[in-house]
């Protein structure tokens, strides 16, 4: 659990590699009264995430690494969350794996979401092997970021059922509508409300 001080908002960076449609529902959430959180800023590491557009909508700061230098990149994005007091990263479509030491540097604070029912199904292309395993059911689940790819305590998890005419594409946009509504819920779980 995070511990919310007094009535202030925590300040989070949402990181972003794609579309960002979970992005753009944690902003959305975060201008409820409710909402514990705002989002102060985006990291990317692709210039051309689609997601980014939604700093100049919203106004909010972004900031792109492209990660090739991954230790140096991540020191200088430690630099950043430290000037903008940021107290919880959420990851949302990130394609990078943060480093171990990254990761102990925001213990506890860092969460992601991950398009499956964890911990079936780690790592990528989750649908297509979802179908491919003719399974009835899948989902999607926020979990705390641990040094192990998809691995870390589990949230929330949302599960739906699988339809006989199921594409991985039909099936993904079923599941992205659901994370939509996973992610604002499991981050006021983690602060008790
Ligand atoms: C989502 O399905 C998320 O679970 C996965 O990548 C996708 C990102 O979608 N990690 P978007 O960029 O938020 O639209």
């Amino acid at each position: 659990m995070v511990i919310l001080i007094g009535n202030k908002k925590i300040k989070a960076a949402v990181f972003i590699s794609g579309a960002g449609t979970n992005l753009e529902s944690l902003i959305k959430f975060s201008k409820k009264k409710r909402s514990p959180f705002i989002v102060q800023l985006i990291i990317s590491n692709n210039l051309r995430s689609k997601g980014l557009r939604f700093a100049k909508i919203f106004g909010i700061k972004k900031r792109i690494f492209k990660f090739k230098k991954k230790k140096l990149d991540e020191k200088k994005i430690l630099k950043i969350l430290k000037f903008e007091k940021i107290n919880l990263i959420c990851l949302a479509g990130f394609m990078k794996i943060l480093s171990k030491s990254f990761i102990k540097n925001f213990k506890g604070k860092i969460l992601n979401i991950h398009p499956s029912l964890l911990p079936k199904y780690k790592g990528l292309n989750t649908h297509k092997r979802v179908l491919l395993n003719k399974e009835k059911y899948t989902g999607c689940t926020v979990h705390f970021v641990s040094p192990n790819l998809d691995s870390g305590k589990i949230i929330m998890q949302k599960k739906i059922k699988v339809k006989k005419k199921d594409t991985p594409e039909k099936l993904g946009k079923r599941v992205l509508i659901e994370e939509h509504k996973l992610y604002p819920k499991a981050i006021l779980k983690i602060f008790n409300l």
